[in-house]
């Protein structure tokens, strides 16, 4: 054995307490795979695969799989990949929420476990990106990101469709009853057509956007339609840029740093991205010790401007997007505002990549800095008696109308009360009031589900209501719009202030004053307080509901585990 550190096959070997005969029955059991010496004596690069027949969104995995191995292949390594659990959105329950965090989990210690010297990351579903880029932070081991790539759009009639702002346009009609059940089905076949991400600029778009401008994964990839032959291209040209991480490391805590992550906070702002991304971009950051106080994302969102003509804040989706210019466009209208020094897996700086970059540029989906669709950000947080940790609003998705308003709550106690009550007929509610739902947020059962979109009350919709303000504990779609207020802390399960609104009370919302605050007296507020039921004991749950239960954190802190935070 040689003093160098060990590489390849012979990282990190299995304990016999005898390395030479760990490494001799590693060898041979890799050679039952077919593999050659030659092969074998490669550095590894192991890739992170997340196909899944319950994740619809990454079905071309298998082809884009070959085209990673093709470059790492070609560039002098051996690629081994590897399963970890794959999070489909819909298809889990109660909430993909929920398991990003043991996905995290699962991505880094197989990374850790497994003897490989670089890693490419291969996700893209909503929660896979996150959960990938916090495990990758976590073992700091170098690694670099391929996403999914969005899904093409489709046709109804005369009309353009693409998941999931057109899923929910087209429900609330029907829930109005402007189309029938015909219709619906078949909008139902009409929405996903093509393998990828959803369509618009949701949470998972918000996300692979977010991971190009941290500078985890290549230069311009994060918006290549799934299906086309550049995403293709773009896996094999990862694959190679995992071995030139190897030659000229640089680890993903040298990446996702305090500039980086303004970087990208700056990104989300001007995209007017998903609110899911403030929670996962915390997680992502608090791997690498790099915190995110709510008033660092109202200082940047008061000088971001919205740079996006996107569904579901406009009119665009995101293969027009890709066609536009992409992010590069965008990165490019932004850096007067970006910390060029930060570097990347591409192995060159943000500014070297935006000085090398030029294209035309579709000012009809990706402005110009000078002309901005909106001169402030997208999100914005709030502040209050009823939310003293902070909640969020997505002002770019919300009808100015509704920013500073007083409003009835009418209370929903539950999800369940929520869905037994809603369309009720005779449900007390009217235009103006303030929708509340309480208990669905991170402790809560329901796990902090995309359940802050309540739906507008059936005989309201029926009269042509089409926004009313929304506030909860819970989180909104990425792909929903609407005057929604979201991820209230602490939430109403540990006792926050929104366990303590009762119908008939008084709400203050004002986006100007950055506010939202619940006009009752001290002492009626403290009298329900005394009067709320303890706390489920999370002792009564068992394996990883328990886990999660009992150390998530609040929306603020991203809903990770405060056992993962570094030391
Ligand atoms: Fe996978 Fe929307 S369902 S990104």
């Amino acid at each position: 054995m040689t003093g160098k550190p060990p590489r390849g096959l012979a990282r990190g070997l299995t304990n016999y307490g005898d390395a030479d005969f760990a490494l001799y029955l590693r060898k041979s059991f890799a050679k039952s795979m077919g593999y050659g010496n030659a092969m074998l004596d490669r550095p590894v690069v192991g890739i992170a695969c997340t196909p899944s027949g319950f994740n619809n969104c990454h079905r071309h995995f298998p082809e884009l799989l070959e085209a990673v191995k093709r470059g790492v292949l070609a560039a002098g390594g051996l690629p081994l990949e590897f399963p970890t659990i794959s999070l489909g959105e819909v298809f889990l329950s109660p909430t993909s929420l929920k398991f990003r965090n043991l996905m995290a989990m699962d991505t880094e210690e197989m990374i850790r476990a497994q003897p490989m010297d670089a890693v490419v990351l291969m996700g893209g579903c909503d929660k896979t990106v996150p959960a990938q880029l916090m495990g990758a932070v976590s073992v700091d081991r170098p690694a670099i990101q391929l996403v999914a790539g969005p899904m093409m759009t489709s046709r109804h009639g005369g009309e353009r469709l693409g998941a999931c702002t057109d899923c929910r346009r087209f429900w609330a009609r029907y829930r109005a009853g402007a189309i029938g059940a015909d219709d619906i089905a078949a909008v139902e076949g009409r929405l996903a057509t093509t393998a990828g991400t959803c369509a618009v600029m949701g949470t998972a778009s918000t996300m692979a956007c977010i991971a190009e401008t941290l500078g985890l994964c290549l230069p311009g990839t994060a918006a290549i339609p799934a299906v086309h032959a550049d995403r293709l291209r773009a896996a094999e040209a990862t694959g190679t840029a995992a071995m030139a991480l190897l030659r000229d490391p640089v680890r993903p805590t040298e990446i996702v740093t305090r500039d980086a992550v303004e970087n990208a906070l700056r990104a989300l702002l001007a995209l007017g991205g998903s609110t899911n991304a403030v929670i996962h971009l915390t997680a992502i950051a608090g791997r690498a010790g790099v915190d995110i106080p709510l008033a660092w994302l109202n200082e940047l969102s008061d000088t971001t401007p919205v740079l996006v003509d996107l569904k579901p804040v406009g009119e665009h989706y995101m293969e027009d997007f890709f066609a536009a210019g992409g992010m590069g466009a965008v990165l490019r209208e932004l850096r007067p505002l970006l910390n060029l020094d930060c570097r990347t897996v591409a192995g060159e700086t943000l500014g070297e990549r935006l000085e090398r970059e030029a294209g035309p540029v579709d000012r009809t989906v990706i402005a110009a800095a000078s002309a901005p669709f909106e001169p402030e950000g997208g999100l914005v947080a709030l502040f209050g008696s009823l939310a003293p940790g902070g909640a969020i609003l997505k002002r770019s998705a919300a009808d100015p109308a509704l920013f500073e308003r007083e409003g009835r709550a009418v209370v929903f106690c539950s999800l369940r009360d929520l869905a037994e009550r809603i369309d009720d007929p005779e449900l007390d509610v009217a235009p103006g009031d303030f929708l509340v739902l309480q208990n669905a947020g991170p402790k809560s059962p329901s796990g902090m589900p995309e359940a802050g979109y309540l739906p507008i009350p059936a005989k309201l919709a029926a009269e042509g209501v089409r926004d009313m303000v929304r506030i909860s504990d819970a989180r909104m779609s990425g792909t929903a719009y609407g005057t929604v207020v979201l991820h209230v802390t602490p939430e109403a399960a540990v006792g926050g202030p929104l366990a303590l609104v009762r119908s008939g009370d008084r709400i203050r919302l004002s986006v100007a004053e950055r506010r939202i605050d619940l006009l009752v007296g001290e002492a009626e507020l403290e009298r329900r307080g005394r009067a709320l039921p303890a706390p489920q004991d999370p002792s009564e749950r068992r394996g990883y509901d328990r886990l999660y239960t009992e150390e998530v954190l609040q929306a603020d802190r991203g809903c990770d585990f405060a056992f993962m935070l570094p030391r």
